[in-house]
């Protein structure tokens, strides 16, 4: 057996873990499902579900990948028997599977960050269509695909303090510090009220039962933190015993919270104020690479610099995502075979790419994949709710207690788990689901 790494620091391990939850689906999943019509509804329903429901299943995750030191594969069935082997499966596939469309997302971004530095962006929203199909069709598409998994297989072949630690650490709070003046910047643009009162603030009570909003709150709260995946699993089991868990949830909760609501402020100003309104909400990623190159060519050259840097931000953040869906396979190889890091990297990356290839071609077809898999990371949120607040409840309390986080604390994240976090995730699954087959139909 090789020796467990080990974080080097508790902000290591928080930042690593804000990197994992950070990424596209903040910078384009955000503004996107804001916008779809339920507004200041969704920011409420998203903060309650985060809150309430997601903060004690991420602390859940990380008690049960600390207590067992092991991989997300390996973890449910070493902590709750055999019958609990099919969560390892879930969170392997659920990962493989989102990792190979998201490579495909990933690309696309570096595509455009070229485009914006060197090649130029398109100037109205009749050229902007064209531009989104030159960056998201053929073959660049599939460069950037494979720049992006080499990319991610480089840093996790590293390892977990020499790769993915060093890395997050670095570019955590650089991509915060940018994110905050861009969206200052974008504070002064003409229209930017406009903007926030549109898309962010309009409230319309109504929305708050409407199954298309309810669905978005749930699928943008589990996909932007990660969460129902292993992916905190696998994090968690290089903790060490005295890491304040709790604490820790909410700080890479508020971490993630406010770079969602910052793209926001970045991208509805810069919307209104180049008329591009009916782009954000026709299609899941208009607003971010079809709106906001659009309105960054507004500015000319200054506005190309400004899209070169949102768009390499954009990459960052992307990058400590992927490394973070990768190391759940990875982790799991090693476990489970023995394997060296190296080998298990390779082999998990060359699957992940045949997966991606079917949504580099089809548009369709990402889409589905991405609406399909989001659904299994609700699954995924249920069962660790279910297993760690009625199979094995003791462990999620003694592990809390190992590093002395209060009885209050403890005995308020342990009600939630067993009785707020189960029956609202069994409801919003059952709404996705359902939303989902309608939208098919
Ligand atoms: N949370 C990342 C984002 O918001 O882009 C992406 C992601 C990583 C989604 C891991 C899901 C996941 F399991």
């Amino acid at each position: 057996m090789q020796s467990r790494e080990k974080w080097r620091s508790s902000f290591g391990f928080v930042m690593a873990a804000a990197g994992s939850a950070v990424g596209l689906g903040n910078l384009w999943g955000f503004a996107y499902r804001s916008s779809q019509g339920g507004g200041l509804a969704f920011l409420l329903l998203y903060v309650l579900i985060v809150l309430l429901v997601c903060v004690p299943v991420l602390v859940g995750e990380m008690v049960l990948g600390r207590s067992t030191a092991a991989s997300p594969f390996l973890a449910p069935s070493k902590a709750a028997g055999d019958s609990w082997k099919p969560l390892g499966w879930l969170f392997a596939i659920a990962s493989c599977g989102i990792l190979s469309f998201y490579a495909v997302i990933m690309g696309w971004t570096v595509d455009t960050f070229f485009h914006s530095l060197f090649v130029g962006l398109p100037s109205d929203i009749s050229e902007a269509g064209a531009f989104f199909d030159r960056i998201s069709t053929g073959k660049s598409v599939f460069i950037g695909q494979i720049i992006s998994l080499l990319l991610t297989a480089f840093i996790v072949s590293a390892g977990v303090r020499g790769g993915i630690e060093r890395l997050t650490r670095l570019c955590m709070p650089l991509l915060f510090g940018l994110l905050l003046l861009l969206a200052i910047w974008a504070a002064f643009l003409k229209g930017s009220w406009e903007g926030y009162s549109t898309f962010l603030l309009r409230w319309d009570a109504s929305q708050l039962l409407e199954p298309g909003t309810i669905r978005n709150a749930f699928t943008q709260a589990f996909f932007s933190l990660s969460l129902g995946i292993g992916i905190m699993v696998a994090y968690s089991s290089y903790l060490d015993k005295n890491n304040k868990l709790p604490k820790e949830a909410l700080g890479i909760v508020s971490f993630d919270t406010a770079v969602g609501l910052l793209a926001g402020m970045i991208t509805f100003p810069i919307v209104i104020s180049f008329g591009l309104t009916d782009v954000i909400s026709e299609s899941t990623v208009g607003a971010l690479f079809i709106a906001l190159p659009t309105g960054f060519a507004n500015l000319g050259i200054f506005g190309r610099l400004i899209a070169g840097i949102f768009f390499g931000l954009a990459f960052i953040a992307a990058i400590t995502s992927s490394i973070s869906l990768l190391e759940v396979p990875v982790s799991s190889l090693m476990d489970q075979l023995n394997w060296e890091r190296r080998k298990a990297v390779i082999v998990s990356t060359l699957i992940v790419f045949v997966i991606g290839i079917p949504s580099a071609i089809s548009l369709d077809v990402l889409g589905n994949m991405d609406a399909i898999f989001n659904v299994l990371l609700i699954l995924g949120g249920f069962l660790i709710s279910i297993l760690l607040g009625w199979v094995i409840p003791r462990k999620y309390d003694e592990d809390l207690a190992l590093a002395n986080s209060s009885y209050r604390v403890r005995k308020y994240l342990k009600f939630m788990l067993r009785w707020v976090s189960p029956p609202v995730i069994a409801i919003g699954l059952v709404i996705s689901l359902t939303d989902l087959f309608q939208s098919w139909i």
